[in-house]
């Protein structure tokens, strides 16, 4: 007892002297602010002067900058380099936050007036963090801060518009909290991407069942016949659209991850799938679990969920005897009953310890409100601690899950963004799901019409399909009459109608990232031969200006895209259909993992982050021309030769891509 107390005050001693240095003058610059005005919040007094504000500063961590680069070097066809890849060891000592980062910010803050003993350093290095009265906060960030009233709910906030912090620090700081995001503790799903017919889970945002399950007809023979693919995609359709043969190779160090959330598979409805559809599957074969901060799985048949079934229905005729690795993300409470705001990034600390921000303050979780706390303080909550690098990631992991950009502060995205790009220089794809509500986003995200602005008029792209270091997997669909054996079109269906809007494959351009460099060409030429008919801004911080609904600066999305509508599934015991881009998803990922096994049967890596390689040879995809994604009171953007905001590059054809990444290094 005596020995720790002396030993924390030999630290303080050593700290203060260590920040003696006042820090250099610098301009303050504005390091936040909001570009769109807050929807549904109604700002209101002042914060008291007294009140105290937890304060948690992010520091950006080394080398950030050069990621972009590291990342093409292993992934770009034309680097030297391709298919080498670090090691995690590698990855975390060239991004760790810098000694530099950590002392000048701190000695900004102690020569600001907070005193040295009040701050605390988070053990990964990655937060500073401290008690300040709103005063303190006023003068250190140049900022007002007031309360927010949230118009529909007895919800409140502690924001600013905007604010300040010097020049010679804006690099070392990620962001601040609280800062301009409203955030709230309020319920707020996390939206799935299927689609699914006669089913209400997975709906968050208090909205009931909006469809009825059609009739389903009678198909023979429905293992192999092609004929009835235009009303019903089965396996046999979704292997002869594509090309994918049976799979054979099983590397036992190769499985594919699937992420779920508050949706959950049932062994039953597997069976009938395999029954019906594969009966070389046998009965009883399911995902291996890797259960991230206590969640669990599988559920009785009568509670299975439309997103996990899907997922598992798609995956396992295209890859068995290849194994799927279920990582089942949280526990229940914070899963289903009391969602957070923010996104992946629990199940990120589960497979990448470097990723935690398990910091020494009595927080634990990556942010303190926008993420979950584990233990979860709720009684039945998980009451382990926050899981850090609990399990190794796959080399492909498909996520059908996300919600709109503009819930999230920039930071929280490009932070996460960043670990993507890391997990990429280790041989990771991540493939995420577009979003199934066109050029809008899903109903009651940010506004009622899941449109963005005052008029509900501006396009709403969404997150981690925004993130420039995943693959964005839109959705195509075999209209009625038509075969496989004719391309597809960009998935669109009524069947949300009259509800809102129809499902329609998401696409559009971020208003975070900028056009990343290996997709500018592919972007600039669809501008250039088919300028779509909106007026647009350049860069959000003319966002909406002169009536512009899109950022014509942005990041493209989606990338690629696959199936997604009218699958034949099983769910909670009935033969169904389900879709969304959350169908297309795990099919694409699925032709990575195929591709995978392939490469590590002759001594290959990984193909890793695949974008590069696939704008560099879009011959390898079925480009998609027909079709686009309506909403936010427009036709949305349409499909076209080459590269579009709907389609992406097109849809996999396996044995060009098969060849092309088995030419690679
Ligand atoms: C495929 O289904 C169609 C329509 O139901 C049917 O006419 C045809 O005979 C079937 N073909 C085979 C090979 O089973
Ligand atoms: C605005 O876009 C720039 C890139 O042009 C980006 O760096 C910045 O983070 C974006 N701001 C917000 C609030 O998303
Ligand atoms: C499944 O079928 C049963 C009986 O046929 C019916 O009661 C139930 O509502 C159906 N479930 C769904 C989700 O359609
Ligand atoms: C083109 O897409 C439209 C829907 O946008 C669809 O009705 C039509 O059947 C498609 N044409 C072909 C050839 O698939």
């Amino acid at each position: 007892m005596k020995l720790s107390i002396g030993f924390a005050v030999g630290t303080l001693l050593l700290s203060v002297q260590g920040v003696a240095v006042p820090s250099p003058e610098s301009k303050v610059v504005v390091h936040e602010k909001r570009y769109a005005p807050p929807t549904r919040w109604n700002k209101r007094d002042r914060i008291p002067k007294s009140a105290i504000l937890p304060v948690r500063i992010g520091l950006t961590q080394s080398n950030l900058e050069k990621g972009h680069d590291f990342l093409m070097d292993v992934s770009h066809p034309d680097s030297a380099n391709y298919g080498k890849l670090w090691t995690a060891d590698e990855v975390h000592n060239m991004f760790a936050p810098s000694e530099k980062a950590v002392k000048d910010v701190w000695n900004w803050l102690v020569a600001s007036g907070i005193p040295d003993e009040r701050i605390v350093h988070s053990d990964n290095k990655g937060w500073l963090a401290f008690d300040a009265t709103t005063e303190e906060m006023e003068n250190l960030l140049h900022a007002e801060y007031y309360n927010f009233e949230h118009s529909s709910a007895d919800r409140v906030a502690v924001a600013c518009d905007e604010y300040h912090i010097p020049g010679h620090i804006k690099e070392h700081v990620d962001y601040i909290t609280p800062g301009i995001k409203l955030i709230s503790t309020s319920k707020k799903d996390l939206a799935k991407r299927s689609t699914q017919l006669g089913h209400s889970k997975g709906h968050g945002h208090g909205k009931g069942p909006i469809w009825k399950p059609k009739p389903m007809p009678h198909f023979p023979n429905p293992e192999s016949n092609l004929s009835t693919c235009d009303v019903l995609i089965t396996p046999a359709c979704v292997k002869a659209l594509y090309h994918i043969p049976q799979a054979t190779k099983a590397n036992p160090n190769n499985a594919m991850g699937i992420f779920e959330e508050g949706d959950y598979y049932d062994q039953e409805d597997l069976n009938l799938f395999f029954e019906k559809y594969t009966p070389y599957i046998p009965q009883g074969t399911h995902p291996t679990p890797n259960f991230v901060d206590g969640a669990e799985a599988p559920v009785p048949v009568s509670e299975g969920g439309g997103e996990s079934t899907l997922d598992f229905e798609l995956a396992y005729p295209l890859l068995y005897p290849q194994k799927l690795i279920l990582y089942q993300t949280d526990d229940l409470n914070y899963a289903t009953e009391n969602p957070t705001v923010g996104a992946f990034n629990t199940f990120l600390d589960a497979i990448d310890g470097s990723y935690c921000t398990y910091s020494a303050y009595g927080e634990k979780g990556d942010d303190p409100v926008l993420d979950p706390i584990y233990p979860d303080p709720v009684a039945g909550g998980y009451k382990g601690k926050l899981m850090c690098g609990a399990y190794k990631p796959t080399n492909v992991i498909s996520t059908s899950y996300g919600e709109a950009e503009i819930d999230l502060p920039e930071y929280y995205m490009k932070r996460q963004c960043n670990e993507y790009l890391k997990l990429g220089l280790q041989g990771h794809t991540f493939l995420y799901s577009s979003g199934d509500f066109g050029v809008g986003g899903f109903p009651g995200d940010a506004t009622p019409s899941g449109c963005l602005g005052e008029d509900a008029t501006i396009f709403d792209p969404q997150f981690p399909v925004n993130c420039p270091y995943v693959t964005a997997v839109g959705a195509t669909k075999v209209y009625p009459g038509h075969t496989v054996f004719e391309p597809e079109s960009a998935a669109n269906d009524l069947i949300h109608e009259p509800y809102n809007s129809a499902y329609s494959s998401a696409g559009g351009f971020s208003n975070v990232y900028d056009v990343p460099d290996y997709q500018k060409s592919a972007v600039a030429t669809y501008f250039a031969k088919h300028n779509p008919p909106y007026r647009y801004y350049e860069g959000n911080a003319s966002f909406g200006k002169n009536g512009g609904v899109y950022n014509r600066n942005g990041r493209g999305i989606p990338d690629v895209s696959a199936n997604g509508d009218n699958i034949a599934v099983f769910l909670d015991g009935n033969f169904t259909f389900n879709g969304g881009t959350s169908a297309a998803t795990p099919i694409f990922a699925s032709v990575i993992n195929l591709i995978n096994e392939e490469r590590l049967a002759i001594g290959k890596s990984p193909v890793g982050f695949i974008n590069p390689v696939l704008y560099a040879n879009p011959w390898v995809l079925n480009d998609i021309t027909n079709g686009s994604n309506p909403n936010c009171g427009t036709a949305g953007f349409s499909a076209v030769p080459g590269w579009d905001p709907v389609t992406g590059l097109g849809t996999p054809n396996y044995p060009k891509m098969l060849a092309l990444f088995l030419s690679l290094p």
